[in-house]
């Protein structure tokens, strides 16, 4: 296959036809066809090339009930795919989310996604047949342990061309027509008019320098009544303030609002979301987040003050993950 017609083979999915005029289908065209850029440029062959000698398969044994992803089981690969799936999945270092399993081969991502997953489940409206958008879906862990509510259509949306390559490596093992992804970002939201019953935005609002003008855009998004699952870094405190740091928190320059708990539920407040919950709010450890084979990185420890684990190695509240739940007037 060529770098072109990878470009071609994203185009060609075409998921939003079945939404018409439910969907601004034209901007979306126009806005895919940019993205669809992304994936010829060279730096796509990294995760393209090893991904290309993996041949689609169908029928295996899958699980996405329990923590860990599972696609297939040991001794199901002859030597040749099993090195083409070695080789795929080295590509795709650093797993930050997960667990996953690949036919034998258990992936420790960086992340023990389950914990966040699990905090969320039991607040969950019912999915089941649903529409759902899940924003800076990574590698797609937490829309397989959706499925298991039985949606009706889960988009997920990454700008990022490696989690394309994470969904089509998905797809060669499992094809699944409520399971989507496209190359787009929070910012192109307003593409799916009153269109969602469930949003996820997670792990994401901090990094944004315009938090408000994403929760307006989240929210023209959705039903009247749809649900917000909100999940975010935060700092600790009662007061509604948001810690605007001077160049880097944990050594990195992404982050600009850190909200507290307060801070984010008059965000909500003023952007059209109403009974607002708070059913989270935490210091995050290193059990959850910490450096794995999979993901050889920095992470959380490497952060943080070791003199004082209270402090970022930049002398700021260290992190607190905060989890809201909210509906849309
Ligand atoms: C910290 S991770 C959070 C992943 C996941 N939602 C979670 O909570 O575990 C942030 C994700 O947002 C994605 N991202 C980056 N820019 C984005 C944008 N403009 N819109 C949506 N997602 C974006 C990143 O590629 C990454 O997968």
């Amino acid at each position: 296959m060529t770098t072109l017609s990878l470009a071609a083979s994203y185009l060609s999915d075409r998921y939003f036809d079945s939404y018409p005029g439910e969907v601004n289908t034209e901007r979306l065209v126009v806005r895919r066809k940019e993205q669809s850029e992304l994936l010829e440029k060279p730096s796509a062959r990294v995760y393209q090339d090893p991904y290309e000698k993996i041949l689609e398969r169908s029928g295996d044994s899958m699980s996405f009930d329990g923590d860990t992803v599972r696609f297939g089981h040991d001794g199901l690969l002859d030597s040749q795919q099993q090195d083409a799936l070695s080789a795929s999945l080295k590509s795709l270092i650093p797993w930050r989310k997960g667990p996953f399993h690949y036919y034998g081969r258990d992936i420790d991502s960086e992340w023990q996604s389950y914990l966040k997953w699990n905090r969320v489940a039991s607040r969950l409206p019912d999915l089941k047949n649903k529409k759902i958008c899940d924003i800076g879906c990574n590698n797609e862990y937490y829309m397989y342990r959706m499925l298991s509510q039985d949606p009706w259509f889960i988009l997920g949306i990454d700008p990022m061309v490696r989690y394309y390559f994470h969904h089509q490596l998905n797809r060669k093992f499992y094809r699944d027509s409520r399971i989507n992804f496209d190359l787009l970002g929070v910012d192109d939201m307003d593409l799916f008019p009153g269109f969602y019953d469930v949003v996820f935005f997670m792990g994401i609002i901090y990094h944004r320098r315009n938090p408000v003008q994403t929760l307006n855009l989240i929210n023209e998004s959705m039903k009247s009544g749809g649900t917000l699952i909100l999940e975010s870094s935060g700092i600790p405190g009662n007061d509604p303030y948001c810690l605007f740091p001077d160049g880097r928190y944990m050594k990195a320059p992404g982050y600009w609002f850190l909200p507290t708990a307060a801070a984010l539920k008059n965000m909500l407040a003023r952007t059209g979301f109403h009974k607002i919950e708070v059913f989270e709010n935490f210091k995050l450890d290193v059990n959850e987040q910490r450096q794995t084979d999979w993901a050889i990185y920095e992470s959380l420890e490497h952060f943080l003050d070791p003199d004082d684990p209270d402090k970022t190695v930049e002398g700021y509240p260290a992190p607190v993950r905060i989890y809201i739940r909210a509906e849309k007037r």
